[in-house]
């Protein structure tokens, strides 16, 4: 004999049953608008009582009805109180008995672990799929320094780095925890005030060595650098090529040097407003000046990136949203 399944009420289809039907959803609707003796209700409904009364007691083995005596009639109400002690709306009682324990259920949660490994184990093909739209998804990261920190990061240990014309050590700080110390160098007392200031922020393993001196006569001994940096600084000094011979001496054999400079512009306000002494400098007169000093390996790289200082009252916005800037690097020969 087949056995009948889900009679018991407390089972989640019995509940969802009680409330599928039109006549009782009818009764609720009624019940939630206004409280009705069982004759109102089926003179409301225009069913005969004896129909309405069992309609009525499938709702109340729900607990859905509410019921208030006054001496022998019975009035009834739509009742969301739980006769398991919850106060919750109906919804939250469906779901409630919704996710009741259904047997099927432990052995669905079992297979369900499965799946979702088998998901992520191996989807050969889904980077394949948003290759095309990858850079469009938002993987940008909050100060975009990341990916160049840890690129930066592979750099041999234990160096010794120059940033010459540091300023207010704006570049120095971007050296910080690569290098094993830092010498700056600036003929400014105060700009180096400041980059000591910055500097001390960030308190790390680079050691860092200021230095008061100019660029034409570095106050660094020969060799002692791996590597140097001399950013927006050119253009402050009457020629290059005082500075790079400089430049050539203190940096050891293989060691990098590497100057930031702006392109050749006509915006004449930055003369008087940061002391400009060249309108920005041809890269190929740079080039040419970093070859004469001895250096090899140049190699001039247009930068992503435009200078953008602050006009002063009055003076039109730069134009394209700033001037281009470009590095040009060399290398010191080994022999
Ligand atoms: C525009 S700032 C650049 C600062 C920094 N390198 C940067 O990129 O933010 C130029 C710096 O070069 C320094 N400077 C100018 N002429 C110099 C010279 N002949 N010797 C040493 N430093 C000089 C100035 O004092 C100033 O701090």
């Amino acid at each position: 004999m087949i056995k009948p399944v889900e009679t018991r009420n407390d089972l989640p289809t019995a509940l969802l049953r009680a409330l599928g039907d039109p006549i009782r959803l009818r009764i609720l609707r009624l019940l939630e608008r206004e409280e009705l003796s069982v004759g109102e209700l089926s003179r409301t409904l225009a069913l005969a009582q004896s129909r309405v009364s069992n309609h009525l007691r499938v709702l109340r083995e729900h607990d859905l009805l509410a019921e208030r005596h006054a001496g022998t009639s019975t009035f009834l109400r739509l009742g969301l109180e739980s006769a398991t002690g919850g106060t919750g709306n109906l919804a939250a009682r469906l779901w409630g008995a919704l996710s009741a324990d259904l047997g099927e259920h432990h052995a669905d949660l079992e297979r369900l672990r499965q799946v979702v490994a088998e998901r992520r184990e191996v989807d050969p093909e889904f980077f394949d799929r948003v290759a095309g739209r990858w850079d469009t998804i938002g993987i940008e990261f909050a100060s975009g320094q990341a990916r160049q920190r840890a690129v930066a990061s592979l750099m041999p240990a234990g160096q010794v780095w120059g940033d010459l014309g540091c300023g207010t050590g704006y570049v120095a700080r971007a050296m910080l925890g690569l290098c094993a110390r830092i010498v700056c160098v600036d003929s400014s007392a105060g700009m180096l005030a400041e980059a000591r200031a910055r500097l001390a922020e960030h308190p790390g393993e680079t050691e860092v060595d200021l230095r008061l001196g100019d660029l034409d006569a570095l106050p660094i001994g020969e060799g002692e650098l791996d590597g140097a940096v001399a950013a927006m600084v050119l253009h402050h000094l009457p020629d290059a090529a005082g500075c790079l011979a400089e430049v050539f001496r203190v940096l050891r054999p293989g060691g990098t040097a590497v100057v930031v400079e702006l392109d050749p512009h006509r915006e004449a306000w930055l003369s008087a407003e940061l002391g400009d002494r060249h309108l920005g400098i041809d890269a190929q007169a740079v080039a040419a000046a970093f070859s004469a000093a001895g250096f090899e390996a140049v190699r001039m790289e247009a930068l992503d990136d435009r200078y953008r200082p602050a006009p002063p009252p009055g003076q039109e916005a730069l134009p394209g949203g700033g001037l281009p800037l470009y590095t040009l690097r060399g290398r010191k020969p080994l022999d």
